[in-house]
């Protein structure tokens, strides 16, 4: 396996975060105490520029880049990279005074006032203008800086806007995609109601005071949202790498953020890079939050297959959950690390130093306010960049999974407007964690695809309440199968094509009712309080929220429900299809049925974990490889120790000592073991 570089130039971990010089530029004292602080907490990289546009462009056309300047040049100094922001992600109140139509426009058609950040209108001629402009100069300025190592575009898109431009925009859009409005008419069924549209201009996005019940219209609002960022973000690329085209571009992104089809964004980028900052807790609790973080980590990670980076992470807490709770000592490097072992190139933080004042004066960073190396924080970070500096094997490798979870943002898009079924909570992000889970505390590698990706390099496709599956999709899922893959579905699969109009024919449709050789003919909603009970090989249990009732059709059955007026009728199923197998669970259950399922599967499929011992609850092991090597990151998640032994002889990757037999892993501790491939 080819090893993938962020940026060859530099081929180690980085290790840093967000720094704002511009707040201190009365302060050079501090600034020099930066320098310093950044070398001994053994920090190599940090991101400059981020909201910076005010300081580098005071007034319209008047560029004063001195704080960028020193800045560049004194991380250079003392040992590090930079990753240069483009400023769009705010902006000065003098762009927003003479040119208003930048601000966003609300839903409810009332704009934006001056203020806040990421509230700017994707579509604005003049915004995209002075992005350009900016970046373009920012990009002229550096181009030939040896700090330079990467791109970070703006700062986490998001959010919608709905001016009179993304509006002309949005209808352009459906008119691209249509070509006609009868055929418009016809994908979104608006004779129903009497919204057969007559005229573009008739078409408003969904508003919760106008169109709400159009599900094509919504789902269409929603993709054109994430293309018209998409545009906005290509302008703000074209910018930089018309002067500097050999250097990576990367956005920041927010995991499964609901907002934005990153799959489409990734698209333009070189590099993904994320945001994450989950709510350690210091007790069990951190098993699910842990298992809730590998599976962005692995999102992140297949969305380009290959080494992304973590933007932002905070050392010890935030200032915007609900309760920010400090994360425990050994919580910041288990948390890291798991980063890492999931494909992550880099840990970096929001932010380097505290600001003294506003909104995130309270947000963790690696320097407090009180200013020196002697906190336990500053000290945290210092050790695990210790530890990073002896990852250098680790850099640019890649993650060899042979089970796939599909995440598809159009389908949670298209199931979660769809008006029915459990109306608020349909619930597709804990049932895709509840297969997660599974394969998580076996420490097996998982990818998390999309409907495009290469199904065929996996034994194992997991594809949870795919609810919406056009023709070409479904048909690429039984070849899938036929040539030998076995897929797992759930309830709500196939009932609607990609413009949310319901498969006839009967479900699951789009050709996959012979692949399951099943037919679904209603789906049950239950009250929370109901439930039914499922007897399955592995004893009875107990299901809830949703059960589907079907008919075998071919398929044996592997469960049936045991109550109700469908007692008896299958609740899992399994159907041979060409040489490979087609799984299907009618029912939603506690996680029992699922992990049995999902175990036995794994035996069946002979899928193991590159760690060879058994794995106790809330510890793990996930795997990078260079193709002759296996690195395997064995994480006790625990805040008691654990035991786990193994036969192999390995190596640790920092000072090479061998471990073998019985191991004693202190709670939170990571090793991290090198065995040939
Ligand atoms: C986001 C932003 C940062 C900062 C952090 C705080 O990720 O990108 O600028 O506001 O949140 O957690
Ligand atoms: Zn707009």
């Amino acid at each position: 396996m080819k090893k993938s570089f962020i940026n060859p130039s530099f081929p180690h971990l980085l290790h840093g975060g967000d720094y704002n010089p511009d707040q201190w530029q009365d302060r050079p004292d501090i600034l020099a105490e930066d320098m310093r602080l950044m070398q001994l907490a053994n920090c190599n990289a940090l991101s400059v520029g981020i909201f910076a546009w005010a300081s580098l462009e005071p007034e319209e056309g008047k560029y004063d880049f001195s704080f960028m300047d020193k800045a560049l040049d004194d991380i250079y100094k003392a040992g590090g990279r930079v990753v240069l922001a483009t400023p769009s992600g705010a902006r000065p109140a003098w762009l927003s005074m003479k040119y208003p139509e930048v601000l966003r426009t609300n839903v409810d058609g009332s704009r934006n006032t001056h203020g806040m950040r990421h509230n700017h209108c994707y579509s604005s001629p003049i915004y995209r203008q002075k992005v350009a402009e900016i970046n373009r100069r920012i990009a002229e300025r550096y181009q030939n800086h040896p700090a330079l190592l990467v791109w970070h575009i703006s700062n986490e898109y998001g959010g919608k806007c709905y001016c009179e431009n993304c509006k002309r925009a949005f209808r352009a859009w459906l008119q691209d995609k249509y070509k006609t409005l009868d055929a418009l008419n016809k994908a979104w069924w608006t004779a129903f109601w009497s919204h057969t549209y007559t005229a573009w201009e008739q078409i408003d996005p969904p508003m919760d005071h106008g169109e709400r019940y159009t599900n094509g219209l919504d789902l269409d609002w929603k993709r054109f949202c994430t293309h018209q960022t998409t545009d906005f973000m290509k302008a703000e690329i074209r910018a930089v790498k018309a002067v500097t085209p050999n250097v990576p571009v990367t956005t920041n992104m927010m995991g499964f953020y609901h907002g934005l089809d990153y799959r489409v964004l990734a698209k333009e980028l070189d590099v993904i890079s994320n945001d994450i900052y989950p709510t350690w807790r210091g007790t069990q609790a951190d098993i699910n939050t842990a298992i809730d973080a590998a599976f962005i980590h692995d999102l992140c990670r297949t969305m380009k297959h290959q080494p992304f980076m973590l933007m932002e992470s905070t050392p010890s807490h935030v200032n915007w959950h609900e309760y920010n709770k400090l994360k425990r000592p050994g919580a910041h490097e288990l948390a890291s690390l798991q980063t890492i072992a999931h494909g992550a190139d880099t840990v970096q933080y929001f932010q380097f130093r505290k600001s003294r004042g506003a909104g995130e004066q309270f947000h963790g960073a690696v320097i407090d306010h009180e200013g020196s190396e002697n906190t336990r924080v500053f000290k945290e970070v210092a050790a695990l960049g210790a530890r990073m500096k002896q990852l250098d094997a680790i850099v640019g490798t890649k993650t060899a999974a042979r089970v796939a979870i599909l995440h598809d943002w159009s389908n949670r898009w298209a199931l979660e407007s769809a008006q029915g079924f459990q109306l608020k909570h349909k619930k597709i992000g804990t049932t895709q964690r509840q297969f997660y889970r599974s394969f998580w505390k076996r420490g097996i590698n998982v990818d998390v695809i999309s409907p495009e990706d290469n199904f065929t390099r996996y034994d194992l496709v997991v594809a949870p309440m795919l609810y919406s599956v056009s023709d070409a999709q479904g048909q690429k899922l039984a070849a899938y199968v036929e040539q030998g893959g076995t897929l797992v579905c759930t309830y709500t699969t196939a009932m609607v094509d990609e413009t949310t109009l319901a498969h006839l024919g009967g479900w699951p449709g789009a050709g996959l009712r012979r692949v399951f050789g099943i037919w679904n003919e209603e789906i049950d909603t239950l009250y929370p309080d109901d439930c039914n009970t499922v007897q399955t090989p592995f004893g009875n249990v107990k299901a809830v929220d949703y059960c589907e009732l079907l008919h075998a059709e071919g398929a044996e059955v592997i469960a049936t429900y045991a109550s109700d007026f469908y007692a008896g009728m299958p609740a899992a199923t399994v159907n041979r299809y060409g040489k490979g197998k087609a799984y299907y669970f009618a029912f939603r259950d506690t996680g029992d049925f699922t992990d049995a399922m999902m175990e036995k599967l794994l035996n069946d499929l002979n899928i193991t974990s590159d760690f060879d011992g058994a794995l106790p609850h809330g510890v793990t092991a996930h795997s990078r490889t260079d193709g002759e090597n296996v690195f395997v990151f064995l994480q006790n998640f625990n805040t008691e120790a654990a035991n786990v032994s193994t036969a192999t002889a390995w190596q640790t990757v920092e000072n090479g000592s061998t471990v073998c037999g019985a191991i004693t892993l202190k709670p939170y501790e990571t090793l991290i073991l090198k065995k040939e491939r």
